[in-house]
């Protein structure tokens, strides 16, 4: 076993993100400048997205995109309950009513089939997830945006790098929503970015700082004015120079990083398959996945314990995992709310009692891989029926 414990998803940061940090540290200018739109230009470029928006989060990103489309109240937006809370709060932000549908049980993504079926004359977008960094069906979902004159806005908070049938996730849908939060493929510490049609960007970059018609690196460069003028009611959710430093050198390790984590999901594939105690994660064909998450699947009827024993279990053995998500039709607010029960998500909610997210990262070492899987192994051969 272990003597040190295994942490879930810890950042991996070297002496590049150290030094350009300093070097931000030592100019003139610490807040939303150069490093910023260079992050911005870089992220775009890598995307092949015509323009991208930094922000302080993905959460953000969302938010701004339902304003740039002028989603408000009486307005319907259709997602998934297999999400991080973020992904539903900012519709109830906006004002706006979230329709949850079901997911698909093999990708454990929204349903397109179910998509359809819930669209109403009120409906104005659908805000699909890609769920664990494996991409959604767009086409599917461009579909029936195309024919019912709907938005798209794609959380791809888990999909960075991911590609549909060729096309990076970024490029697809009306806007795209990024996160650099630091568990994410890249990190910023905190962070998000944000893509798509340029108009809306525009719209959401002058939301991002106030509303005001210019930004301080505008106002306060030499030979620029003071004068600025607010447009819209905005907010603060623009990202520094220091949190950009970190984004552009962890940019430059993109390649590196994906080639790892997907040696890492190879590696756990090719181990948990051998057993009737495992469901492993699904990919469909002409997809690349992003790795962000390693979804394990127990198949509980084979086991005596649940998936909290069996995660207090690798706790003991000293590896550290985590559960994506608690379905949103779960929590207080949500069910309260909406008068939800468990069951009105029936793939949702069945598959959440089985899920685990086993630690999955660039810095992972052979030996680090080896643990987690002998663990896992250990604690289902204890516990098998
Ligand atoms: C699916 C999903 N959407 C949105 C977010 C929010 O990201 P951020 O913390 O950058 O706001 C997360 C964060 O974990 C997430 O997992």
């Amino acid at each position: 076993m272990r003597s040190v414990f295994l942490p879930f998803a810890p950042p991996t940061i070297s002496q590049e993100e150290i030094t350009e940090v300093i070097d931000t540290l030592s100019s003139d200018w610490i807040t939303t400048g150069p490093k910023v739109k260079k992050f911005e230009e870089m992220f775009a470029q890598y995307i092949g997205s015509e323009t991208a928006l930094a922000l302080n989060s993905c959460t953000a990103g969302l938010h701004l995109a339902l304003i740039a489309l002028g989603i408000g109240p009486g307005d319907e937006v259709i997602t998934t309950p297999m999400t991080f809370c973020s992904t539903v709060n900012v519709i109830e932000q906006v004002g706006a009513h979230p329709v949850l549908v079901d997911v698909q049980p093999d990708t454990l993504n929204i349903s397109p089939e179910l998509i359809e079926k819930a669209v109403t004359e009120k409906t104005k977008c659908i805000l699909p997830v890609h769920y664990a960094g494996h991409p959604c069906e767009m086409d599917t979902i461009k579909e029936i945006a195309r024919t019912k004159n709907l938005y798209i806005v794609e959380d791809a908070a888990h999909a960075f790098s991911a590609r549909y049938k060729g096309q990076k996730v970024g490029t697809i849908g009306d806007l795209t929503a990024f996160s650099f939060y630091v568990t994410k493929n890249i990190t910023t510490a905190e962070g998000g970015m944000l893509t798509g049609n340029p108009e809306f960007i525009e719209k959401a970059r002058i939301y991002s700082l106030h509303g005001m018609s210019k930004d301080a690196w505008k106002r306060y460069d030499k030979g620029s004015s003071w004068y600025y003028e607010v447009v819209y009611p905005g907010f603060k959710y623009n990202m520094t120079d220091i949190h950009a430093s970190i984004g552009l050198r962890q940019l430059q390790k993109i390649e590196t990083f994906q080639s790892r984590r997907r040696e890492i999901a190879h590696k756990y594939d090719e181990a948990f398959s051998e057993y009737p105690y495992f469901e492993i994660p699904c990919r469909l064909p002409n997809i690349e996945h992003a790795w962000h998450l390693y979804v394990l699947r127990l198949n509980l009827e084979t086991l005596r314990i649940d998936r909290d024993q069996f995660i207090e279990e690798l706790k003991e053995r000293k590896i550290g995992t985590s559960v994506h998500f608690i379905p949103i039709h779960l929590h207080p607010y949500y069910r309260k709310k909406y008068g939800y029960k468990p069951e009105d998500y029936p793939v949702a909610y069945f598959n959440f009692k089985r899920i685990i997210s086993l630690p999955i990262y660039p810095r992972m070492s052979d030996q680090d891989i080896a643990d987690v899987i002998e663990a896992v192994v250990d604690v289902a051969e204890k516990y098998k029926r």
